[in-house]
């Protein structure tokens, strides 16, 4: 199928949600105002004209909720309030409305799968067999051992059970024992989220991203999971294959329950974390495309990074979409590593012009722009509860290096804090030459890169909505493809590998202009007869005169009638 991948069947106009770019900000490593070494909604406010430099139309923010922090904001005490490290819901107003002014929408980041142990409901919870808010969470009797009631496992290793000596039971947690989990088979539950939803709705925010939303319903038989034979032995949590405590068929109705509220209120997304294989990913969309707009797609930062794999999954992916459904990439998160850590910095380059001008909604991740990578932090400093508790494990499952705070100048601390605070996570040791201020003035840096990149983007409509089409490069290491709309055509070309080409492109048109290259260096006319494509380097080009093959003529949307 690789010259007849789907065009986007959605009508214009085209919603936000389809056309932007998403920005993830880690509140903790933005922006400190207030000198506690951690950052805060008051940072982030002073930080705007950055964030319109960028061109991103959604910020999407880690949790901001009151929180013991034991797993930083994803273990929640009060799902309608602010924690006072961050600041006040009227700072959050106060941000939410110079967003807006701004044209930039607001997503949270909301956690409805587990609360922290602190919270209320938890407290109650276990309070007693007989409390009315027991069955709100998942207990159950010991196994006839006296251990766990069965095998089932945590992220953030051990069993995915504690034992509460004041009831006699053990409660259901698959992250940190102070992430109790919720029972969503009690509607008592899912009216309370539903509750919380509606407290940031009716304050104006565009949406959320519903942490963990794969796993919230589980087995109600609680049967033992199978060992997985083809387990690749990185992650303990993979020992087991998880068919009952992930992707229930009964998620699904929570999933429309979440969406029908949202749809109360006009253009709001819901965007699901489903860190999950294709086939199960694009079920999340819904029978009735009634469940998640964008449910998370992390196949570009899983996959091995050669041309052909990536040019396989990009056709995987459009090939099981449900037919109305809204593609969308991401390459980085507070749970992987950087970017510039996995690829490299020249790869860094080609993927980010690939996440921005594939069809489907790009999110990123703050200070990748920057090519941030992994901060190696001393073991004395390790603060991610998934390294703590496997400490044999952290260097490979500590999510520390890949959260430290954005360096924006070369001053002490980088300008994150105030000088003389300490920061909650170091700065990386190249912060004096790697920062906002110092890639601001390189015409040629990553920043640059990212920003002429999210510009070209806005300003043109067939990169955010035209139809995708591959084109046949005639080299094993370079992707191509064409986004068109209308009577326009680009091409994009990537070099994955370390060695020039020259390519014969003339399937696509005669000659093209280049528009943008990774190396920010070139422009201008090039016959695409004979295009010359320089090691590890992408291209974003017009195509003058397009031919238009009969492919790419079935699928080309037009906006006019
Ligand atoms: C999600 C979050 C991760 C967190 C976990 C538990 O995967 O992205 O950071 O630790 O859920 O809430
Ligand atoms: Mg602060």
């Amino acid at each position: 199928m690789a010259a007849d991948a789907p065009s986007p069947a959605t009508p214009p106009p085209w919603a936000w949600w389809q056309r932007g770019v998403i920005y993830q900000i880690y509140p903790r490593s933005f922006q400190d105002s207030d000198g506690d070494g951690v950052g805060d909604l008051a940072g982030i406010l002073r930080r705007l004209d950055y964030l319109e430099s960028l061109a991103i139309d959604c910020v999407w923010l880690s949790p901001i909720f009151p929180s013991p922090m034991r797993d930083f904001g994803y273990d929640v005490t009060d799902y309608t309030g602010v924690d006072p490290l961050f600041g006040t819901l009227e700072d959050f107003d106060r941000l939410l409305k110079a967003l807006h002014d701004r044209g930039i929408k607001l997503v949270l980041d909301f956690v409805p799968n587990h609360t922290s142990d602190q919270h209320p409901w938890f407290q109650e919870s276990r309070s007693s067999r007989y409390n009315p808010k027991r069955h709100w969470y998942l207990w159950r009797d010991p196994g006839p051992d006296g251990g766990p009631p069965n095998n089932w496992l945590s992220f953030f290793g051990g069993p995915a059970w504690s034992y509460d000596p004041g009831t006699g039971q053990y409660y259901l947690h698959q992250f940190a024992r102070e992430q109790p989990e919720l029972n969503y088979r009690n509607p008592e539950v899912l009216e309370a989220m539903r509750h919380c939803l509606r407290f940031w709705l009716e304050r104006g925010v565009d949406g959320f991203r519903v942490d963990v939303i794969w796993l919230l319903i589980k087995d109600d038989q609680f049967r033992d999971e199978p060992v997985d034979p083809h387990w690749d032995g990185y992650h303990p949590h993979g020992r087991l294959k998880h068919i009952y405590t992930a992707n229930r068929p009964e998620v699904h109705a929570i999933v429309r329950a979440f969406r029908a509220l949202l749809d109360e209120y006009g253009e709001r997304v819901l965007i699901g974390e489903t860190n999950v294989p294709n086939d199960q990913l694009v079920q999340y969309y819904g029978a009735k495309l009634d469940e998640c707009q964008l449910p998370f797609n992390f196949q570009l930062a899983y996959t091995e990074w050669q041309a052909p794999a990536v040019r396989a999954l990009v056709h995987r992916y459009y090939a099981a979409l449900p037919p109305g459904a809204w593609p969308n990439w991401l390459l980085g998160s507070h749970d992987l590593p950087r970017l510039a850590t996995r690829l490299g910095s020249a790869q860094a380059r080609v993927a980010t012009l690939l996440l921005l001008t594939l069809w489907g909604t790009p999110t990123w991740y703050y200070g990748d722009e920057l090519g941030l990578t992994n901060v190696p932090i001393p073991p004395e400093q390790v603060r991610d509860p998934q390294a703590l508790n496997q400490p044999h494990l952290a260097d490979r499952l500590g999510r520390d290096p890949q959260r430290t705070p954005l360096p924006w100048d070369g001053s002490a601390n980088g300008g994150f804090a105030p000088p003389g605070a300490t920061p909650w996570l170091p700065l990386g040791a190249d912060y004096r030459e790697r920062n906002v201020a110092a890639e601001s003035a390189d015409p040629r840096s990553m920043l640059s890169l990212f920003r002429a990149l999210t510009r070209l983007r806005r300003a043109t409509p067939a990169l955010q909505v035209g139809a995708y089409a591959a084109v046949e490069s005639g080299a094993e290491e370079v992707f191509a493809y064409s986004r068109e709309l209308d009577e326009e055509r680009y091409l994009i070309v990537l070099n994955f590998g370390g060695r020039g080409y020259r390519l014969d492109l003339r399937s696509v048109g005669a000659g093209a202009r280049i528009l943008l290259s990774t190396g920010l260096e070139r422009c201008g006319r090039v016959p695409l007869g004979s295009l010359e494509l320089a090691p590890h380097e992408g291209l974003v080009l017009y195509v003058e005169a397009p031919r238009w093959s009969a492919t790419t003529e079935r699928h080309r949307p037009r906006t006019l009638p």
